[in-house]
Order: C-alpha cells, then structure tokens, then sequence
C-alpha cells in the first residue's frame, strides 16, 4: 500500500510526533508498504492530494493533529485515514467533556470544573470560585492539551493564581480537578468497532512526582511494569471501563485511556488519547509487545483494522 505518515505539525508535541513516526515508517517500510513522510502543515495539504495515497497514518500528536481538525480535511478530501474520526478525536482532546462522557456510563471521574479564559475573565474571580469550591491539593491544567504541558498541582492558596494562568497559556479553557492520589496507570484499546479489546494495563512508575513531560519521554523517566500488579477482578473491570471510554467517545480501531487507581481500589479516568505515542518505547507498543506482539505487527493490525 502506498501510505503517508503525517508527523511533526505545530503543538507542543510535535518532537513527540516525530519520534513516534520516525518508529511507524519504519515498522511500514519493513512491512513492505510504499512510504512518505510528510513534516505537515495545512500548506502541505496539497502535496497529501497529489500523493494520491491509499492511506494516511496520522503520526502527529496534539493541537490540530489528534483533535479532529486534520481528520476533518481528510474527510472533505475522501482520503482514508487511521484511527478515530472527527468527533471522537475533538471530544476526547476536550477533557472536560470527555468526562462528562466517561461520568454518563458509570466510569469514575475526578471532580472537575472547566472555565474560559478570554481577555474579559477576571482571574480573581476564577481563583476565587476555585477556592470555594476544590480542597487542597487540586490539579490546574490546559482543557485540551497533552504531555504533561501546563499542569500544576497546587497545594496552597497562594500558588492557585499562577496555576491558572499558566494553564490558559496553553489553552482558552483551564480545567481544575481534585488531586487523585494513585497509582498510575494506562490501558490501550484495539479493535473493530464494538469489538475492541483492551491489551494488558501497564503500570507506570514516574522518577519524579507527576508523569510529567521528562519522566513520558527522557530515556529512564518511568518504568512500565506490564501487566501492572492489581488482582484480576479489579483488572477485569479497568479494561473494560477503557474499552467503554473508547466506545462512549466513538473512538475507532485504537486509543489509550489513563488512569489513577487509588488505594480503595477506585479507577478514576483521566482522559483517553486517540493518537497515542508511537515512539519505539511508548506505552501502547509496550504493552502490545509484552503479549507477543511485536511493534511491526501492532502497526500492520492498526493499518488493516483501519481499512
Ligand atoms: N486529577 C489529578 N490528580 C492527580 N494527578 C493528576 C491529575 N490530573 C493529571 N494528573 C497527573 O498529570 C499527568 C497528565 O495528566 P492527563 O490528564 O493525563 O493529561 P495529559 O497526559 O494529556 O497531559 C497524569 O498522568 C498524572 O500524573
Ligand atoms: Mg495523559
């Protein structure tokens, strides 16, 4: 098949993404398939048309890539691509929303609320409205955003203003939660339509405090113990809870859906990403290749559930 990786874009996960689709074309290429690379811009779109490819792999990650608006330009233009849709991709980017979703059929979510954070807000009267209504600690961060950018966990009444305006830096809206203290985990999920199945939780052990940026993608940032250590009934339950995200977003072919699973044994979601990283030492081939599956394989499953 003749396939086109977009990678790189314009968020701030682009050196992500072009790890990620360094590690896809390449497992594409050994497959045999016909591959081109493209650093994508919206003024590449007509490069991707010319092309006339039987498939775009979308390798970016973020802002315009993973939130529906590449997969919108692609569906004007009638050229197939991988993974979920427009809709699923915008509401899964939309934590917010997402968790309204997630809260609709049952799934554990973090207390939450969302503001806008235009030129009109007064960011006293956010911080106070925050005050009133979260306890200590509580987690600030960017509404649709990913890696870690512009997260704060603020433990003090006087950290609260910086955590807001670094979050809306990132973002128009900001999303407060209630800290969860937990183990953190992440489930990938698979399949076709109403068939999907979920691959073993990992476990994932930051060096630092928060699964930040540095400890998602520097060399030893966290260890991944696969399958992670909780017992079979609660283990049963998260994947399906993951594979329940995925279907209540309308997600397609894969994702992967993080979460905090506390002491009582409570999994609250955080969010579920629909181009999850693809980097040779990510979560999602990590967990594919500890059943077997190698990180070649897993990209040729991914491209024919796609078809
Ligand atoms: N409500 C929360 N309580 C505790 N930790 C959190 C909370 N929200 C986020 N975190 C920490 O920040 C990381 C990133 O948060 P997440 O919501 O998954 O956003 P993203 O991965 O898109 O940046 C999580 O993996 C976790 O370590
Ligand atoms: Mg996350």
């Amino acid at each position: 098949m003749k396939i086109a990786v977009l990678y790189g874009g314009v968020s701030n996960e682009r050196e992500v993404s072009i790890s990620s689709s360094k590690g896809i074309m390449k497992a594409l290429e050994k497959n045999g398939h016909d591959v081109i690379g493209i650093d994508f811009h919206p003024e590449r779109l007509q490069e991707v048309i010319e092309l006339n490819v039987d498939l775009v792999f979308i390798g970016l990650h973020g802002k315009h890539g993973e939130d529906g608006c590449v997969q919108g330009l692609l569906d004007m233009l009638g050229i197939p691509y991988v993974g979920s849709g427009v809709m699923a991709s915008s509401v899964a980017m939309n934590k917010f929303k997402a968790k309204q979703l997630f809260e609709q059929v049952g799934i554990p979510v973090a207390k939450g609320e969302q503001y806008r954070m235009d030129q009109e807000t007064n960011i006293d009267t956010v911080v106070n409205h925050i005050h009133t209504n979260f306890e200590f600690p509580f987690v600030i961060k960017p509404n649709r955003e990913g890696s870690t950018v512009g997260l704060t966990i603020v433990r003090h009444e006087s950290e609260t203003k910086e955590a807001v305006k670094k979050a809306a830096e990132n973002d128009l809206y900001i999303l407060v939660e209630q800290f969860i203290k937990g183990k953190e985990l992440t489930v990938p999920v698979l399949g076709e339509i109403h068939k999907e199945k979920s691959l073993p939780i990992i476990e994932i052990i930051p060096k630092n405090e928060l699964y930040d940026y540095e400890a998602k993608y520097s060399v030893g940032g966290s260890e991944h113990i696969i399958p992670a250590r909780i017992d079979e009934d609660l283990t049963e339950k998260i994947q399906a809870y993951a594979v329940l995200a995925h279907q209540v977003l309308g997600c397609e072919t894969y994702s992967r859906a993080d979460f905090l699973l506390t002491e009582e044994g409570i999994p609250y979601i955080l969010e579920v990403n629909t181009l999850p990283g693809m980097t040779p030492t990510s979560l999602f081939p990590d967990a594919a290749k500890s059943i077997g599956i190698s990180y070649e394989e897993m990209i040729e499953q991914i491209i024919q559930l796609s078809l």
